[in-house]
C-alpha cells in the first residue's frame, strides 16, 4: 500500500506541465516565445521538450534542423500509433532542451485524421507517451484554430497568448478565447489560460504603451508582467539554429525571456531560489554545451 503511494506521489511529481502557445494570428511570437520560453527553462535546468506543430517548421528551422531532413516528425507520430515519439526527438545544443520537430507532411494530416477515432484527442495520446520524462513541453501552433490546434489545446495544462503590441492587437482574440472556452466544456475542463504575453513592444511608440494599458485594464491579472520588447537579435537569432540566449545572452530578448521563465515558473510554484540571482553568463558557463 505505501509502495503504492510512494510510486503514485512520484509519478505525479515528474509528469510535464504541457504548455500550448496559441493564437490564430500569425507573426506575433509564437514560435519566438515557444523557441525561447523553452531554451530559457531548459538553461534554468528544467527538462524541456519543444512539440513544433506548425508544418512551417519554423521552430525546427529556428533550432538548427533542416526541415526537409527530418526522417520522422510529430507527423509521423500522429499518423502511425506504432512510431514511438522518444524515436522522433532530436537533442539540441543545451542539455536540458530537446525537439519533437515539424514537417510540411502535417498540412496533410488534418486530412487524415478527420475520420480517425477520438480525432481531437490523438496528440495527447503522444505526448502521454513522454509526458513523464520531462519537467515542461511546450508546443508552438500554427496560425490556425484547425484541427492540430485544437488537438495541442486538448492535450495541453494551459495556454499562452502572445499578444503583439501594434495594431488590431486585440483582433482575433475573442475567438481564440471562445474556441478554449469549447474546449474546457468538451474536451479539457483543466485548460487554464497561463497568460497573456504582450510582445514585440516598442516603448517610443505611443500605440505599444496604449494596447499595453488597454489589454492590463481588459484582462488584469490574466496578463505576464513581463513584456517582450522588440528587439532585432531576436528575429536575427533564428537564422543561426540558435535559442537567442546562446545567440546574444546580453541581449534585451534574452533578458526578456529569462524573466519570462522565471515569472511562470515562480505562478507554478517552481522557481528555485538560486534562480533569480544567477548571472545569466556565469549559468551558462556552467552548462555543458554540445
Ligand atoms: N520581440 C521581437 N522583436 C523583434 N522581432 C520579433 C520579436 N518577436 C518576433 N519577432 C519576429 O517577428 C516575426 C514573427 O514572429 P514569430 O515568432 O514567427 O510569430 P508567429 O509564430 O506567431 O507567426 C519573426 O520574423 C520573428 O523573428
Ligand atoms: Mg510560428
Amino acid at each position: 500500500m505505501w509502495n503504492f503511494i510512494v510510486f503514485l506521489h512520484e509519478s505525479i511529481l515528474v509528469m510535464a506541465k504541457i504548455i500550448a502557445i496559441a493564437n490564430q494570428k500569425g507573426g506575433v511570437g509564437k514560435t519566438t516565445t515557444a523557441i525561447n520560453l523553452a531554451a530559457s527553462l531548459a538553461v534554468l535546468e528544467h527538462k524541456t521538450l519543444l512539440v513544433d506543430t506548425d508544418p512551417q517548421a519554423n521552430a525546427t528551422s529556428g533550432l538548427g534542423f533542416d526541415p526537409q531532413k527530418i526522417e520522422n516528425s510529430i507527423y509521423e507520430c500522429i499518423v502511425d500509433d506504432n512510431i514511438h515519439p522518444t524515436t522522433t526527438i532530436l537533442k539540441t545544443q543545451l542539455p536540458y532542451l530537446e525537439l519533437l520537430p515539424s514537417h510540411i507532411d502535417l498540412v496533410g494530416a488534418e486530412v487524415e485524421m478527420v475520420n480517425m477515432p477520438s480525432r481531437e484527442r490523438v496528440m495527447k495520446k503522444v505526448l502521454e507517451k513522454i509526458v513523464k520524462d520531462y519537467e515542461f513541453i511546450i508546443i508552438d501552433c500554427s496560425p490556425s484554430l484547425g484541427l492540430i490546434t485544437i488537438n495541442a489545446l486538448t492535450s495541453a495544462d494551459s495556454v499562452i497568448i502572445p499578444v503583439q503590441c501594434e495594431f488590431f492587437a486585440m483582433e482575433g482574440l475573442g475567438k481564440l478565447l471562445s474556441t478554449i472556452k469549447i474546449v474546457q466544456q468538451r474536451l479539457n475542463p483543466k485548460l487554464e489560460i497561463e497568460g497573456i504575453l504582450l510582445t514585440m513592444y516598442d516603448s517610443r511608440l505611443r500605440l505599444s504603451n496604449q494596447v499595453v494599458e488597454e489589454m492590463q485594464q481588459h484582462f488584469q491579472q490574466l496578463v505576464f508582467d513581463t513584456i517582450i520588447q522588440r528587439n532585432t537579435k531576436l528575429s536575427e537569432a533564428p537564422s543561426f539554429g540558435l535559442p537567442i540566449i546562446l545567440f546574444d545572452a546580453s541581449s534585451k530578448g534574452t533578458e526578456n525571456y529569462m524573466r519570462l521563465a522565471c515569472e511562470l515558473l515562480k505562478k507554478n510554484n517552481m522557481l528555485r531560489s538560486e534562480e533569480t540571482s544567477t548571472d545569466i553568463r556565469e549559468r551558462l558557463s556552467k552548462i555543458n554545451l554540445s
